[in-house]
């Protein structure tokens, strides 16, 4: 059985990873510092698989406490890094927080992996590095924009690192995965996205909205250059994004192909910001409040992934659609809100 360290694994996509990676056999053991997730997501789990991942809690910005965890598991095939900060916003207004967890929690893992003679990475990138694309949809020949905030620079910084690495040290295996917008929640709605505070992603600001936490939703901008005037984006259901893992993995250890590989997540298709207001009225039966207001500074109009690499070479296609993984963060939203009995 191959084993898998899963950093940033109790959060939202690195848990439903961790599903993912369970449910095809993998052995899987998490790192992550509880910053900005919870350790409950590890019960989530249980329930969905029947046991529990192993769990170190450590913040990999501590190299001594990296290298204790390897010297203890220096049996791990492949690693997943989606231990990151990842507020768009808070970045700009901390961008220091950014640099310093993001930058230095993956130097550190290189740092180690390269003494531990540990080989295969995946890497969470996000669509953010290419900016406002020039060309629709965006493959990942696209160039890369300079970025707009704190966050995005550091998914670039971390993609130049890595590729700098790699040319240093010819045995490394790495795939960074751009995601694009990763909505929903497991279909057993055991586990789903927990925002700490207001929401920055549009989805749980919409179930937020729909199940009362927030008086209304603004929609940032109805005069763009799009059919219904509102941005576009490519929303992909989290299992989607997660079983993409799986095939990245399998990948870096069945095929042993030195070098970085780089591969867009998305569904290809672009939908607008009434779009997903109008598929959560669909699958909730609710009218939600909304306002269209200015737009914000920084937004891109529209953007979409091409997803035909990712398709042909990890052999892996989106399942779900909109309604489908709205419908999941909506009972994800319920459950949450029963819980705490609102
Ligand atoms: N969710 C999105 O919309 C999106 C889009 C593109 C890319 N990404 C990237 O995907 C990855 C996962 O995102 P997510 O949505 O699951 O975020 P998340 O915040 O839910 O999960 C990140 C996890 O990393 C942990 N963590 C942060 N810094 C750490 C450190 N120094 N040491 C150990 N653990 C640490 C946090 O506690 C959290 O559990 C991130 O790298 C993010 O930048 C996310």
């Amino acid at each position: 059985m191959n084993k898998i360290l899963v950093t940033g694994g109790t959060g939202y996509i690195g848990s439903h990873t961790v599903v993912e990676l369970m449910e095809a056999g993998y052995e899987v053991i998490i790192i992550d510092s509880l910053a900005s997730s919870d350790k409950s997501v590890l019960e989530g789990i249980e329930k969905i698989i029947g046991e529990k991942p192993q769990f170190k809690k450590i913040d990999l910005c501590d190299i001594k406490k990296c290298r204790t965890f390897f010297e203890d598991n220096l049996d791990i095939d492949a690693i997943i890094h989606f231990a990151a900060y990842k507020s768009v916003i808070e970045s700009i207004t901390n961008p220091l927080k950014y640099y310093q967890n993001n930058l230095n929690s993956l130097m550190n893992l290189l740092v180690v992996m390269k003494e531990k003679n540990l080989n295969n990475l995946v890497f969470s990138s996000s669509a953010t590095v290419y900016g406002d694309a020039n060309e629709l949809p965006v493959t990942e020949k696209s160039p890369l924009k300079k970025a707009t905030c704190a966050y995005g620079e550091t998914k670039q910084i971390c993609e130049d690192i890595i590729s700098s690495f790699v040319k240093s040290d010819l045995g490394f295996s790495t795939i960074a995965l751009r995601y694009f917008n990763p909505i929903g929640a497991h279909f057993s709605i055991e586990i789903g996205e927990s925002p700490i505070g207001i929401p920055a992603n549009l989805v749980p600001f919409v179930t937020q909205t729909g199940i009362g936490l927030r008086k209304e939703l603004q929609v940032f901008g109805g005069n763009y250059d799009t059919p219904d005037g509102t941005c576009i984006r490519d929303y992909i259901h989290v299992v989607d994004l997660a079983r993409a893992h799986v095939c990245a993995v399998k990948r870096l250890i069945s095929k042993n192909k030195k070098g970085v590989e780089i591969f867009n997540l998305g569904t290809g298709e672009g939908n607008s910001v009434l779009d997903v207001i109008h598929s959560f009225e669909r699958v909730s039966g609710k009218k939600l409040s909304f306002r269209i207001t200015e737009r914000r500074d920084g937004d891109i109009e529209t953007s979409f992934a091409d997803t035909r690499l990712a398709n042909k070479t990890l052999n892996w296609k989106t399942k779900s659609s909109l309604d489908d993984a709205m419908k999941t963060a909506w009972q994800w939203e319920q459950k949450i809100a029963k819980g705490k009995n609102l």
